[in-house]
C-alpha cells in the first residue's frame, strides 16, 4: 500500500506532540487529536494543523474514523483508550506501558483478536540500533548460551516530581528494561523479588532494584534510581522533546561463550558551552536533516508497516508486552510485601 495509515492522536502532551510529528514524517496522515485538556489540545491542533478535536476519543472516532489511534495519555487511561480505538475498528500503537495490570493487557489482547486489530506496544529501547544489534547477536548465539542481563536505567531527579510519581516507577521507567531482557530472552519471566529505598515522603520509591528468574533459567537484574543531580551533564535537553535533564544506564548480556555490554546513552559526544555540559542523545530520537530519526522514527515506521499489512508483527509482539505488563505488576506486588512472587504470564 503505498498511501499512509490515518492516525488519531490521543494524549497530546509532550510526548504525544511529538508523536503527531514523527508519525507524519512517517507518511500517516493525522486527522484528529484528542486531549482532556482543552487548552493543550486547542495549542497543539493549531500547531499541527490538524481540523478534528475532541476531548473523548470514543466520539471523535465516532465521526472522524482512523485507520489507527496513537495512546500517548497518562499511563493509568491507556488501556481504556486502547480498548475504545480496537472497538471502533482502529488499530492501536500504545505508549508504554500498555496498561498498569494483566487485567487490563488481556482485555486489550481479547479486543484485538475479536476485531483483528494490530496492537504495537510503544516499548522505544527495542528499536534503539544498539539494542537491536545486541538483541540479533544474542539470538545469533554470540554469547554463548545466555546466563545473565544487567539492566541499569537511571533518571533526573527532577524529573521524579513532575511525572515520575505519576504513576508507580516500576511502570514508568523499569518496563523498558523488563521488556529488554524479554526481547534478549525471547522468554517469559517466572518469578520475581523486589526491593526498593524512598526518600522521605515519596508515595511510590524512587530506587528499586528487582531479580528476575526467566522461564529457561536466565536471571536478569534491573536497577532504577531518579537520583542523577541537576549538575550531571544533560541528555536530552536541546533535543525535539526539550526534556532538560538525563537518562543514563547500562544493559549487559553474560553467556557461556561472550559478553556484550553497552550504555543506554552513548558518550561519544560531549559538548562543554557557557550554557553548561551536555551529552547529547543520538540513539532516541535525534534530529536529521529536519526531521526526527532514531529509535522512534523506527518504531513509528515499524507501527506504519504493521497496521498496513506490510510485516507481521515481529519486532514487538503484543504477547511479549503482555508478559511485561504481568513482571511489572509481579515487581509491585514483591515490593509491597517483600516476598518473592511467581509470574504467571499470558500464554
Ligand atoms: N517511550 C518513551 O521513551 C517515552 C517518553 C516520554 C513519554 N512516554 C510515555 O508517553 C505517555 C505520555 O507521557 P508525557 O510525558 O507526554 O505526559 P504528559 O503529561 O506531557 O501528556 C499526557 C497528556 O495526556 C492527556 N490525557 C490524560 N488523560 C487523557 C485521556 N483519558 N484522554 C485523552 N488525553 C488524556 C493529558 O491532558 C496530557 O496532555 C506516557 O505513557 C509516558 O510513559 C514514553
Amino acid at each position: 500500500m503505498s498511501q499512509g495509515p490515518t492516525v488519531v492522536v490521543a494524549g497530546v502532551g509532550r510526548f504525544g506532540a511529538l508523536h503527531a510529528r514523527v508519525w507524519r514524517e512517517a507518511g500517516a496522515r493525522v486527522v484528529g487529536l484528542v486531549d482532556t485538556d482543552p487548552g493543550r489540545l486547542a495549542e497543539v491542533a493549531a500547531a499541527h494543523r490538524v481540523a478534528q478535536t475532541d476531548r473523548d476519543l470514543a466520539a471523535l472516532l465516532a465521526r472522524q474514523p482512523a485507520d489507527a489511534v496513537v495512546v500517548a495519555s497518562d499511563e493509568a487511561s491507556h488501556a481504556d483508550l486502547a480498548v475504545t480505538a480496537l472497538e471502533a475498528g482502529s488499530h492501536a500503537f500504545v505508549e508504554k506501558p500498555l496498561a498498569l495490570s494483566t487485567v487490563d493487557a488481556q482485555r486489550i489482547a481479547d479486543t484485538a483478536a475479536a476485531r483483528g486489530r494490530q496492537v504495537v506496544a510503544g516499548h522505544i529501547s527495542r528499536f534503539a540500533a544498539p539494542m537491536a544489534r545486541m538483541r540479533a547477536r544474542i539470538a545469533g548465539g554470540a554469547v554463548g548460551t545466555l546466563c545473565v542481563l544487567r539492566l541499569r536505567r537511571d533518571f533526573s531527579r527532577a524529573w521524579y516530581a513532575s511525572f515520575g510519581d505519576r504513576v508507580h516507577p516500576v511502570w514508568e521507567s523499569c518496563i523498558h528494561d523488563i521488556d529488554l531482557a524479554i526481547s534478549f530472552t525471547g522468554r517469559p519471566v517466572r518469578r520475581v523479588v523486589a526491593t526498593r529505598s524512598a526518600a522521605a515522603g515519596e508515595a511510590a520509591p524512587s530506587v528499586v532494584s528487582a531479580l528476575l528468574e526467566f522461564d529457561g533459567g536466565v536471571i536478569a537484574t534491573i536497577e532504577s534510581a531518579w537520583l542523577v543531580p541537576a549538575g550531571a551533564p544533560g541528555t536530552l535537553d536541546d533535543g525535539p522533546l526539550a526534556l532538560d535533564g538525563a537518562i543514563v544506564g547500562e544493559a549487559e548480556a553474560l553467556g557461556l561463550g561472550g559478553v556484550i555490554k553497552q550504555r543506554l546513552v552513548s558518550d561519544a559526544l560531549v559538548e562543554w558551552t557557557g550554557s553548561g555540559a551536555q551529552v547529547p542523545d543520538l540513539s532516541l530520537w535525534p534530529e536529521e536533516d529536519g526531521v526526527v530519526g532514531g529509535a522512534l522514527r523506527r518504531e513509528v515506521g515499524y507501527a506504519v508497516d504493521v497496521f498496513t499489512g506490510r510485516r507481521a508483527p515481529d519486532v514487538m509482539p503484543l504477547r511479549e508486552a503482555c508478559w511485561g505488563v504481568a513482571t511489572a505488576e509481579a515487581i509491585v506486588s514483591s515490593l509491597d510485601t517483600g516476598d518473592p512472587v511467581r509470574v504467571t504470564a499470558p500464554a
